[in-house]
Order: C-alpha cells, then sequence, then structure tokens
C-alpha cells in the first residue's frame, strides 16, 4: 500500500470513528454508541492518597482515545486496574460482556485486551525475536504434559515464529531480530513493545506514553501505526503529554486530573477547556494547550520553580 493509500483509508476510519462519536457530549463518563469497555466507580487509595476516583470511563470501539492529565493524575494506576496489574479498593468495569473485576492480567489479555508500559519491559538479555515469541500465549508447547513432545507444538511453534517475523517486519524491527533487545534505542523499544503486545491478535490495545522519551522520526512511525491499527478495527486507548500527537491521532480524549475524570471530548474542544488548561498549567492564565508536550514541561517546570 502507497502512503498516499494508507494516509487516505486512515482518513476514512477516522471520519467514521468522528462521525460516531459526533453526536455525543463532551461530559466526563458519558455512553458512547459502540462501547467496548465500561469502567465505574473505580477507586483505588495508597494509603491516604487517592491515586484513582472515577465515576465512569465509556471507550468508543475502533476509535483512538486519548488518555491525557498532569503528572500523578492516576492514569497509569487506572491502566493498571483496567488491565489486571494492579487491584482497585473499589469499582467494576467490563470489556465486551465480560466483567474484569478479579480477573487476572494474562486472563484479560486473552479475552483480547492488552496493554504496554510507560517504562517498556523488554528482556535486555533476550533477541527481539525471542521477547516477540513470549508475547505469544498459550503455546501448547508451555504445557507440562505436551513440552516433552516437540512433534505435538512444533507446527504452533512455526506460527507463532511467522506472526512474530511478520509484525517485526511491519514496525521495521526485522533486520534487528537477532539482536539483544538491549542493544536497542529507547524509541526502538517502544515499537517492539507495541509489536509484543500484538502477538496475542488483540482487539484494544493499551499503550502508556508510546511516544516518550522517542526521536521525532520514529514518533512519526509510531503515530502511523497506531492509526493502522485503529484502520484495522482495533480499540486504541492511550496515555500521552505530547499534545501534538494527542491532537494528531486521537478522536476523543479523557482529561484527568487528581485521580478523577475531569473532562473528556474531541481533541480541539477539550484542549481549549478552561478546567483542563488550569489542571495542567495551573489557574490564572489563558493560554491553549495547542503547544508540544515538550513547552508544556517547559511551562510545568517554570511554575515549579
Ligand atoms: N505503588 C504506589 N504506591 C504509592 N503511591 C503510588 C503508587 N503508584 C502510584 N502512586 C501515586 O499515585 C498517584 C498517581 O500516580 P500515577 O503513576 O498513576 O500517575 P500518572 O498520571 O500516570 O503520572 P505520570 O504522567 O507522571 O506518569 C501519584 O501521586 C503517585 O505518586
Ligand atoms: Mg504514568
Amino acid at each position: 500500500m502507497t502512503a498516499k493509500t494508507a494516509t487516505s483509508a486512515s482518513d476514512s476510519v477516522s471520519a467514521r470513528a468522528v462521525a460516531a462519536l459526533s453526536g455525543v457530549k463532551s461530559e466526563p463518563g458519558i455512553t458512547k454508541p459502540d462501547e467496548i469497555l465500561v469502567a465505574e466507580n473505580i477507586n483505588r487509595h495508597f494509603g491516604g492518597l487517592v491515586a484513582v476516583d472515577v465515576d465512569r470511563l465509556s471507550v468508543q470501539r475502533a476509535s483512538i482515545t486519548a488518555l491525557i492529565g498532569p503528572n500523578g493524575a492516576g492514569k497509569t494506576t487506572f491502566f493498571n486496574v483496567l488491565a489486571g496489574f494492579d487491584t482497585p479498593d473499589a469499582g467494576t468495569w467490563r470489556y465486551e460482556n465480560h466483567e474484569l473485576r478479579n480477573k487476572a492480567a494474562y486472563k484479560i489479555a486473552q479475552l483480547g485486551m492488552v496493554r504496554t508500559f510507560q517504562l517498556t519491559k523488554v528482556l535486555a538479555k533476550m533477541t527481539v525475536l525471542e521477547n516477540m515469541r513470549l508475547g505469544a500465549q498459550r503455546q501448547l508447547g508451555e504445557r507440562i504434559l505436551a513440552a516433552p513432545f516437540p512433534f505435538a507444538w512444533s507446527g504452533q511453534e512455526e506460527q507463532v515464529t511467522e506472526r512474530a517475523l511478520t509484525l517485526l517486519r511491519r514496525f521495521n524491527l526485522y533486520e534487528k531480530k537477532d539482536d539483544f533487545a538491549g542493544t536497542m534505542s529507547g524509541g526502538q523499544r517502544k515499537l517492539l513493545e507495541m509489536a509484543r503486545a500484538l502477538m496475542t491478535d488483540p482487539t484494544m490495545i493499551m499503550l502508556d506514553e508510546p511516544m516518550a522519551g522517542v526521536n521525532p522520526a520514529l514518533t512519526q512511525s509510531l503515530l502511523g501505526h497506531i492509526k493502522e491499527l485503529r484502520e484495522e478495527g482495533l480499540t486504541v486507548l492511550f496515555i500521552e503529554h505530547d499534545m501534538d500527537a494527542v491532537r494528531d491521532i486521537s478522536d476523543w480524549v479523557v482529561v484527568m486530573a487528581q485521580g478523577r475524570i475531569i473532562a473528556e471530548g474531541p481533541p480541539a474542544s477539550v484542549m481549549r477547556d478552561k478546567a483542563v488548561i488550569d489542571a495542567y498549567l495551573g489557574a490564572h492564565h489563558d493560554e491553549e494547550l495547542t503547544k508540544s508536550g515538550e513547552s508544556l514541561t517547559q511551562n510545568k517546570k517554570a511554575k515549579s520553580t
């Protein structure tokens, strides 16, 4: 597919996602027309600190939703809870028709919802291909009874390798397949983590700051990959500080501050919302959030000094 057709196809998918969301009011917790994930009354505290206190989150299927908010807003903790890596003090959440409370992370992944981490968890002393193969689930060869009989699982091993190589080609990491993952740049590790998450053929992918620490050229390629996932019908929920990236690819933006969802809506209008600007930069100013994450960071630094 040429770059041009990829863009126009992605635009049409984007247009459909935007159209589906166009009648939706910009209200925290609002129900989406075709929701794939719904979370209600999620509360997680650490001692006296309330990290997450979300009344409701509804995520539209086959669209890209950004979860934004200042440092410490509770975004990663919320992700941890939703994906089964942490247990909330209260709350219920549902993915498709499955209640997820008390479900382990690997079970949630088997249901089709996978996530990546803010700090990448690629294994430095394994090769890129081995990292990918680890992403495959329910491998017959891992079952104790089948393990001594390679003939029972070698066909599946080949399929896993084939899928891994296909994904590595797609993410421009094929040439690196035999390198130790530890030799890759931060951006390449982010790509590897995204590729590895796709090994299980998920229907929804949650990305925690996929662009953090990634150089501008690789950022463009990452953004392209995320749009392609939507084009294929995947639902994407991603945490990001880079407002240019958020504006570029999101169909809908949800804003967290101090554990709560304080606003949501289409990117352009959310970034003009006074409550959102205040949450990011503190009250008493009238700037729009139309800057890159870098300028926001500079603003935050200026504020804290
Ligand atoms: N395991 C923990 N123990 C104690 N406090 C924690 C723990 N994990 C997170 N917190 C606190 O909970 C709050 C929310 O943290 P969280 O990492 O979810 O924020 P975030 O929105 O992801 O921030 P950032 O944008 O900096 O990644 C913070 O005040 C943080 O210090
Ligand atoms: Mg975080």
